[in-house]
Parts: C-alpha cells; sequence; structure tokens
C-alpha cells in the first residue's frame, strides 16, 4: 500500500506542488487568448474563461486562507459574483466580473497568503487539515476548472491556441474484445485515499455478479458503424428523451462531427480534421451511449461494475487505487493531465492495463456508466454540501476514469463525476458490457 502518512514537511511538499502544477496550467488556458476572449461567453454551456480564473481564486480564498488559514477576508465583496450556485452560467457574462489584469492580481495575491498558511499548517487536528485535505481538495477544484476550461477552448470558434503532441500509439498486437468480471462481492469507494472528496467515501462491500466488458473504449470507427446503420433513425435504440433530443436538435453524429463527401470530419481546438477510426469515441450525450449500446444488443456498464473491473484485484481480493497497482499514474499507465489534446488509439496503455485486462480505464475519455449519482452508505457531506450532495439523484449519471483533460491529482479508481444525461460537450466516452450466461453454479 502507498497510504503511509507522509511527514509534514512530504505533506506541505506534495500540497505546494500539486497546487503550482494546477495554477501552470491555469495560467496556460487564460494566458493564450486576448482580453476579448476571456470575457466572452463561448458557449451558453459555460461560464467566461475570466469568471473561472476568479472563482478559482475565490475558493482558494474562502477554504485555504479564511477557513483553514483563519486570515481575514481578502475581497468578501465578491464572494456572490463568484458563487456558482447564485448565477448559472449562462447568466455570469452580465455579472461585475473582475476584469482579466485584476483577476490575475487576485490569485496571485491569494496564492502568496495561501502558501503562507500551508507554511505554517500542523496538516493535521481535524477533517479538514488531516493529510492536507484542504489543501488537496483545492488543488483538485482548480484542476476541475481547468478541465471545465478546455471544454470552453473546444467550444470557441477561431484559429487554433493550444497545441500538444499526439498520444503515443502504444496498442500493441490483438486484444480479446470483452473479458469476463467473475461474480463475487468487491470493496467500492475508499476510506483510506487522503485527498478522496466526499462522494468517493466510505469504502463498502458490494455484490457484483458476473459480467463482460469491453477490453477498451467504443471506437469512432464502430460509433460509424452505428450512424450509418441508421442509428438515429431507428427510435427503438434510443431512451425516450434521448429520442426526443434527437429530433429536436436533428443529431446525426457526435457534437463536432461533420460530414464531408463520404468522410466525417471533426473540429478539434480549431483545427478541422479527418474523425481517426482508432480513438474512443468523444463527445457523445449519456443518451447516444446507450443507444449504441442498445444497437450493439449490450449495455452500459453500471458504476459499481466499472470500479470492480477498474479496481478489484483477484489474486489479493483487495480494491487497488488504479488499475496497474497502488502507484500514482505516471505518462506509461494513462492519458492524463492535458499532455495530448485528444484520447490515444483504443488498446493503448498495456501498461495501464487491470488485472482482468481491461485497458484505459483511466485516462483517454470519461466513460458514461449506467448509474444514477447516489450517495454511497454511509455518505456524509463533506465540507460542503454543495460539492456533491446537493446533486444526488435520478437527473445525473456518474461518469468515471478521468479524460485526457483530467490531471492525476483529481483521478483515480474511486473519482466520480457526474452530468446530465444530455450533455456533450464534455470529453465523454463509454464502453459496453453484458450480462454473463448463467452457468448454472449456485454464486
Ligand atoms: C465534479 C465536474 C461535476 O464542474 O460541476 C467545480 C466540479 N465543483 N467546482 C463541476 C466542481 C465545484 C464539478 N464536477
Ligand atoms: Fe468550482
Amino acid at each position: 500500500m502507498t497510504h503511509h502518512p507522509l511527514d509534514p514537511a512530504a505533506l506541505r511538499a506534495r500540497a505546494a506542488s500539486a497546487l503550482l502544477a494546477a495554477r501552470d496550467r491555469t495560467h496556460l488556458l487564460t494566458g493564450c487568448v486576448e482580453e476579448p476572449d476571456l470575457l466572452a461567453q463561448h458557449s451558453p454551456l459555460m461560464s467566461p474563461l475570466v469568471w473561472d480564473l476568479a472563482h478559482i481564486g475565490n475558493q482558494e480564498e474562502q477554504w485555504l486562507l479564511r477557513t483553514v488559514g483563519g486570515r481575514d477576508a481578502l475581497r468578501p465583496d465578491i464572494d456572490s459574483v463568484y458563487d456558482a450556485f447564485e448565477h448559472p452560467r449562462a447568466a455570469r457574462p452580465s455579472l461585475p466580473l473582475l476584469a482579466p489584469a485584476e483577476a490575475r492580481g487576485y490569485v496571485a495575491e491569494v496564492r502568496g497568503r495561501v502558501l503562507d498558511v500551508l507554511e505554517s499548517s500542523p496538516l493535521h487536528g481535524g477533517p479538514l487539515l488531516d493529510s492536507g485535505f484542504a489543501f488537496g481538495m483545492i488543488a483538485q477544484h482548480e484542476q476541475q476548472h481547468d478541465e471545465t476550461m478546455l471544454i470552453t477552448h473546444q467550444l470557441r470558434r477561431g484559429p487554433a491556441v493550444l497545441t500538444a503532441p499526439p498520444p503515443p500509439d502504444t496498442s500493441d498486437g490483438i486484444l480479446p474484445t470483452e473479458v469476463l468480471i467473475p461474480g463475487g462481492p468487491f470493496t467500492m469507494g475508499t476510506s483510506a485515499e487522503p485527498w478522496a472528496l466526499d462522494n468517493e467515501r466510505p469504502a463498502h462491500r458490494r455484490l457484483v455478479p458476473s459480467f463482460l466488458i469491453d477490453t477498451t473504449p467504443v471506437s469512432n470507427g464502430a460509433y460509424q458503424r452505428f450512424i450509418e446503420d441508421g442509428g438515429y433513425d431507428e427510435p427503438r435504440w434510443w431512451a425516450e428523451a434521448g429520442w426526443a433530443q434527437v429530433r429536436e436538435h436533428k443529431l446525426r453524429a457526435p457534437l463536432f462531427w461533420k460530414r464531408d463527401g463520404r468522410q466525417w470530419l471533426r473540429r478539434r481546438f480549431g483545427v478541422t480534421e479527418p474523425v481517426p477510426p482508432d480513438e474512443p469515441v468523444l463527445h457523445i450525450s449519456w443518451y447516444e451511449a446507450d443507444a449504441y449500446a442498445r444497437w450493439a444488443g449490450r449495455r452500459l456498464p453500471t458504476e459499481a461494475e466499472w470500479e470492480k473491473a477498474a479496481r478489484h484485484d483477484p489474486v489479493s481480493g483487495r480494491a487497488m487505487r488504479y488499475p496497474w497497482g497502488d502507484e500514482d499514474p505516471t505518462p506509461v499507465h494513462a492519458n492524463l493531465g492535458q499532455r495530448h489534446l485528444r484520447p490515444a488509439p483504443v488498446g493503448s496503455y498495456p501498461e495501464g492495463e487491470s488485472p482482468f485486462g481491461v485497458r484505459q480505464l483511466i485516462g483517454d475519455v470519461w466513460e458514461w456508466t449506467a448509474s444514477d449519482f447516489m450517495p454511497y452508505p454511509g455518505f456524509a457531506a463533506f465540507p460542503y454540501r454543495e460539492y456533491s450532495e446537493v446533486f444526488f439523484g435520478t437527473e445525473y449519471k456518474v461518469l468515471r476514469g478521468g479524460s485526457f483533460a483530467v490531471d492525476p491529482v483529481a483521478c483515480r479508481g474511486t473519482f466520480r463525476n457526474w452530468d446530465l444525461p444530455v450533455r456533450r460537450q464534455i470529453f465523454s466516452g463509454f464502453r459496453t458490457a453484458r450480462d454473463a450466461e448463467p452457468t448454472g453454479d449456485a454464486a
């Protein structure tokens, strides 16, 4: 296990480097466009980039300066402008936002003071302080908004401003298309991971009957066969609300795809290019994933099935932090952290494989699951109800595993994301599953 408690100096270094990495990414995403692009609303689904920037600083001020540090408030006057619950995204452009230069000065000022707090904080003596939780939470919060801002960049029209090398193609040989995960109990969620957020807790036993799951996410090529087979014209593949969305918005393909004669093109961060058939499909709604699965004679995995395939070690019977074991992700394990601005070909990352032989569970594309976003037994909201608790219910579907846009600090085998089933601007894909044939065993 790599859950040894770190000494305070090592914890401080880890917290400082997580905060720094997030800030580097924030600067890159907000420094590569001119002021009008920071202030503009590129889609009603998203905030202006300059709102995300100051919201990042305001959350950091509230939790690390005021609550953990016990310091005086720096800008209490702007709390309400940057409260995500007071103002829906569509309304944010008309708020009295800090101008870009002011927002940059504000986040830098907060950060300077936070690093002083970190120096003198005991990092134990309560759940916010223990293991530096509040610092980890705020580093994850900033990284989550860095993914949100990357989505805004993808929606923005105009020439490309972001570039990154393609991921290496590490797919090797021929994989089985699906593997059997034998029935039985496993440990879902965590009580040990120090920076796990409230909705990942506590660890609990779940019984999962035998099932089969795809070894890779569904590819663009496979998804194109669904399109070409008339998938978008056939109501029987679709959940009722999904079919209504197809009709109302005349959906024919994933978001950002465009037909060009006999081939499909896609727009990706300002560049138009042919859709690569061997990459995981991206920018699809839960309804599209669900319809594809039904067309294929399959179904989406439940959240418990996904996590068992990703974390259960059949040899030790233990749940691991990641599919490959307990070590933190490195570039050989998974496509994370915006190192590449696209998913890697299906079958990549053999070193990130799970014991059952399932690949790309972490990184590349968020994977829609069949499950609604619900609390685990024993859930306790911490440290604020608005992170998870207010979203529990049947409205939201769970996504797992993170995308190429997610930083390792905000991605692990237990991490849970959620969104509305109609959403397609997120970096979403999926894999499929099916029930195992009954064997007659009294499992
Ligand atoms: C976990 C991605 C659904 O962006 O709405 C950011 C993360 N919470 N600020 C979101 C979050 C508060 C959240 N998701
Ligand atoms: Fe936020």
